[in-house]
């Protein structure tokens, strides 16, 4: 439970709030890199933490954004020509280049200076693992988001992103939760053809969330006994300040070990929307095939026809997420198709943000307490010039795994070199 004054504090993100401002010292994701693929091909429209943005390749590949609203008579630049180096308005042709200056404006005489003296808002991006990202705050960026997924090639990798309509929160912590795959994303019926979770993950055994606060977040292991003393060991990862790592390597079955790791990224796009960017990678020397590409996004409610161009899901909330009451009295446990669609109605169910004065939180929800506390530790005591977690890039090499362990040991120490092998080369 938190305090109506340290919700707002944890949820709100528009200029002038502390977690606006915090936000604003790390690299952020707007959009996936093909959607702009094509040099002057057409912007995208994009809210970044509450402002208004165009996304456009110009001439020469490079990737600029920019404030949406022209700054003559605040037309859209969404309609803007791209051309030559520069967005051009298309209401009276003024023209703005990757760092906002009106490089052209038809409608002064010639040798007026007017133009010189209007500035475009404008982000420096750059283009990582398939992701374009922006640097928002103030003076130099941090050094870039390499993570693990983002060194893989492009054949061993699909990013996708999907908007949730609730509070960046919320969507953030519902990654975070480990215990409710055992309900939400289960089958009923174990054949049965729909996506969903079974086999290890249906076994009604008490779970424990263990978490280790680390310098970039926190490391946390949901811990599930099984027979002959064994226990199924999770290990997830959260990365300041949206980022979160879950292992998918035995897939609910427990035998084979697969080389896929997964993720999120919760962008907030304004108080009450996020833009969800989805990776699953493939390590190793494989690419990620064809096929396994399609079941994978499938499964989690990706699949053809499920989103549309502007990245709202098929089911949405004014669908009541096409909830088959059928389906869940016999064949899920949600009655809602997609693992991800599940996962978002549960959390856009609760209203755009959340009320959590009115939560009561249990034994299971360690992890979800750690990632809170260590916003509003941050948001409450840090100085300007603190570098907060995840600017250093500590997190280079942290995977997310999962293992069937028989010693008794503690997970850190069994399993530190799988999930965050700090001191060995980059992997
Ligand atoms: S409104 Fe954009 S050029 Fe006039
Ligand atoms: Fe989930």
């Amino acid at each position: 439970m938190l305090s109506t004054e340290d919700n707002d504090l944890v949820t709100r993100v528009g200029p002038g709030t502390p977690l606006g401002a915090l936000m604003r010292r790390y690299w952020i994701p707007v959009v996936v890199a093909s959607e702009i693929a094509e040099r002057d091909g057409p912007p995208i429209r994009v809210r970044l933490l509450g402002e208004r943005l165009v996304a456009f390749r110009n001439s020469e590949g490079r990737v600029g954004l920019l404030g949406e609203f022209c700054p003559h008579r605040r037309v859209s630049l969404f309609l803007g020509r791209n051309e030559e180096c520069g967005l051009r308005c298309v209401y009276h042709g003024w023209k703005f280049d990757l760092a906002g200056r009106c490089v052209d404006m038809p409608t002064e005489p010639p040798g007026s200076e007017f133009k010189n003296r209007i500035r475009q808002v404008a982000y420096p991006t750059a283009e990582l693992g398939g992701v374009v990202w922006a640097y928002m705050g103030e003076g130099d960026p941090p050094p870039p988001p390499r993570f693990e997924w983002t060194r893989l090639r492009d054949d061993q990798r699909v990013v996708t992103r999907t908007w949730q309509e609730c509070n960046w929160l919320q969507a953030l912590e519902g990654g975070i939760d480990s215990m409710h795959a055992s309900a939400l994303h289960t089958k009923l019926t174990p054949g049965s053809p729909r996506a969903g979770l079974s086999g290890l993950w249906t076994v009604p055994v008490p779970l424990r969330d263990e978490v280790e606060v680390t310098d970039y977040g926190h490391a946390y292991a949901s811990i599930r006994p099984m027979d002959g003393g064994r226990r199924w060991v999770k290990v997830y990862h959260y990365v300041m300040p949206f980022y979160t790592l879950f292992p998918f390597e035995l897939g609910g079955d427990g035998t084979t070990l697969q080389p896929i790791i997964n993720g999120h990224i919760f962008v907030p796009m304004d108080d009450e929307n996020t833009m969800v960017f989805n990776w699953i990678g493939r390590y190793g020397n494989d690419a990620l095939g064809e096929t396994e590409r399609a079941a994978l996004e499938w499964s989690r409610g990706r699949g053809p026809g499920e989103i549309d161009p502007d990245h709202r899901k098929l089911r949405n909330r004014d669908r009541h997420w096409l909830i088959d009451r059928t389906v869940q009295k016999t064949e899920t446990y949600s009655g809602i198709d997609g693992i991800n669609n599940q996962d978002h109605a549960v959390q856009e169910s609760m209203g755009a943000i959340v009320d959590r004065s009115l939560e009561h939180l249990g034994t299971t929800d360690a992890a979800v307490i750690a990632t809170r506390r260590i916003l509003l530790t941050h948001l409450k005591t840090a100085r300007r010039d603190d570098a907060p977690p995840g600017v250093a890039p500590t997190y280079y090499n942290i995977r997310a795994i999962e293992r069937i362990v028989s010693d008794g040991g503690r997970w850190q120490d069994t399993l530190r070199a799988l999930y965050d092998p700090r001191d060995t080369p980059q992997r």
